[in-house]
């Protein structure tokens, strides 16, 4: 009998496997450019982006700093890198936050100044890689004053319509011209979802009290609703990403309704969503989502920044393999530069290397909500392997120290509960307390912001 089945199995895999047309593209994020690295408005800062009352770096070198946001050489080197490894992706998906984190009055920064610092990366992409479609989300520094992205026109959306959308057609403008989000057609049966998720933040005032800043969470149902009737895929992305942050459990992003409201939508429409990117934190980490049943139906993937700001990550940029035919990814290579031992060696440019292979490293034959669930329970295992690989992976090899207790809680949980309430039963189960309000809870954030990780979040 069990031949008979194998027999069979051969014969419906066959067909598949004949089908099976495979893309790739190109994930980059958080780029942050501080054309100031180096020569910075107030002597001694060493850039700009040195975040308030930290001390300068001692020794800043060629490639950048820990410390600050990246000159531009090493932005110039990431994409040259991502050119050498594949220069024939199908497109280019970027997560937004293209501008320093700079919040002082005295640089004079200007919507004008943000046109700007986009228009340097938009027209460097298109240099290295002609031809090739590029669709971003803005980020909430992709303005000026920074996370206050209105729902309304203004410079900033009236000008980015036009650098980035302009072959996208007149939709994808104009609803970026009204509230910096659109939709665009990838390829035969794929399409880009470019959510502008800076409106849902927490931090964003201009936004606040609002069910549906800009109409958006409606205007996404109905592009679904059309993408299902017309047989599309899409892929959303975004910056500011839904869920709770794997490493500081007080920090959560979208406003609770506006959470609660972007998973429903995405459990409705799971079977038309490909595949959700997103950025912000600067860390590489997943959320998984399930239906009603508890099945994993989706997953919300954050990658790694360009920069190496408030040593969070080494700069790092992510190739996505996908199917073709539906938009299922299959795969996705994360690369990176190891910037200490650049500046230390004094590498005539960025040393790009593989960090790892999802499905090699993780042992999983794909990267769909199913493997991923596999995934996240390999992570609960104790000892796993699979944990301490995917928690070096998330500072992209920074080194952070073990990760037991509220840490290991924290990331769990994160991973496991996108619901802010699930999450909070998710945490009661693993730690025993109210979420944030116990001793060792508050050590955690301690010893988080002893590392710099706490302060000046963004
Ligand atoms: C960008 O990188 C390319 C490839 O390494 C190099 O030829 C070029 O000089 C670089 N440009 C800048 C401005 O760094
Ligand atoms: C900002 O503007 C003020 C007033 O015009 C000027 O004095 C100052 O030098 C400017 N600062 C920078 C960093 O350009
Ligand atoms: C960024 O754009 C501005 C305005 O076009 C230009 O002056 C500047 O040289 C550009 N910087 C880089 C690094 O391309
Ligand atoms: C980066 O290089 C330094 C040596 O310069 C090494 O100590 C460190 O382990 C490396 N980190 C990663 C993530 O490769
Ligand atoms: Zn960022």
């Amino acid at each position: 009998m069990w031949r008979r089945c194998a027999w069979l199995a051969v014969v419906v895999a066959l067909p598949v496997l004949a089908l099976s047309d495979t893309g790739r593209f190109w994930f980059i994020t958080d780029i942050h450019y501080d054309p100031s690295y180096l020569r910075p408005h107030q002597p001694g800062r060493v850039c700009d982006s040195l975040g308030p009352g930290m001390d300068p770096p001692a020794n800043p070198g060629p490639w950048g700093d820990h410390d600050c946001d990246p000159p531009w050489r090493t932005i110039n080197s990431s994409v040259y890198a991502m050119k050498a490894i594949d220069p024939n992706p199908d497109f280019i998906l970027r997560g937004g936050d293209d501008v320093p984190h700079v919040d002082r009055a005295s640089l004079n920064y200007t919507a004008r100044t943000v046109v700007t610092l986009l228009s340097n990366i938009t027209q460097l992409l298109e240099e290295v890689f002609p031809g090739v479609p590029v669709y971003s989300s803005l980020g909430n520094h992709d303005y000026w004053i920074k996370n206050q992205l209105p729902d309304t026109p203004n410079d900033v959306y009236n000008d980015v319509a036009t650098l980035w959308l302009s072959g996208a057609g007149q939709d994808a403008m104009d609803t970026f011209r009204r509230g910096g989000y659109y939709s665009a057609p990838l390829r035969a049966g794929l399409r880009v979802i470019g959510l502008n998720t800076n409106l849902l933040y927490g931090r964003n005032l201009v936004t606040e009290g609002q069910d549906d800043p800009a109409g958006q969470f409606a205007w996404l149902e109905q592009q679904l609703e059309q993408a299902r009737g017309n047989m599309e895929k899409v892929y959303i992305i975004g910056h500011v990403p839904p869920g709770t942050h794997e490493r500081i459990y007080t920090k959560r992003d979208f406003r609770p309704n506006h959470n609660k409201r972007y998973i429903a939508i995405v459990r409705k429409y799971a079977d038309v969503i490909s595949g959700q990117m997103f950025a912000h934190e600067h860390f590489d980490t997943f959320r998984m989502i399930y239906d009603e049943q508890g099945a994993p139906i989706s997953t919300v993937f954050l990658s790694p920044a360009i920069t190496p700001w408030m040593r969070r990550n080494n700069p790092a940029f992510r190739q996505y393999l996908y199917e073709r035919t539906t938009g299922e990814l299959q795969d996705y290579l994360q690369y990176y530069a190891n910037l200490t031992k650049a500046n230390d060696l004094q590498l005539t440019d960025l040393d790009w290397q593989l960090e790892y292979q999802a499905t090699v490293d993780y042992g999983i034959p794909d990267v769909t909500p199913v493997s991923m669930e596999t995934l996240r329970n390999s992570l609960n295992e104790v000892p796993s392997g699979a944990f301490e690989k995917y928690y070096k992976h998330n500072s992209v090899g920074v080194d952070y120290g073990l990760c037991v207790e509220d840490c290991r809680a924290a990331q769990l949980c994160s991973t496991y509960r996108v619901d802010y309430d699930e999450y909070d039963v998710c945490w009661q189960a693993r730690v025993g307390g109210v979420r944030g309000h116990r001793a060792d809870g508050v050590l955690n954030v301690l010893a988080l912001a002893v590392m710099g990780v706490v302060r000046h979040l963004v």
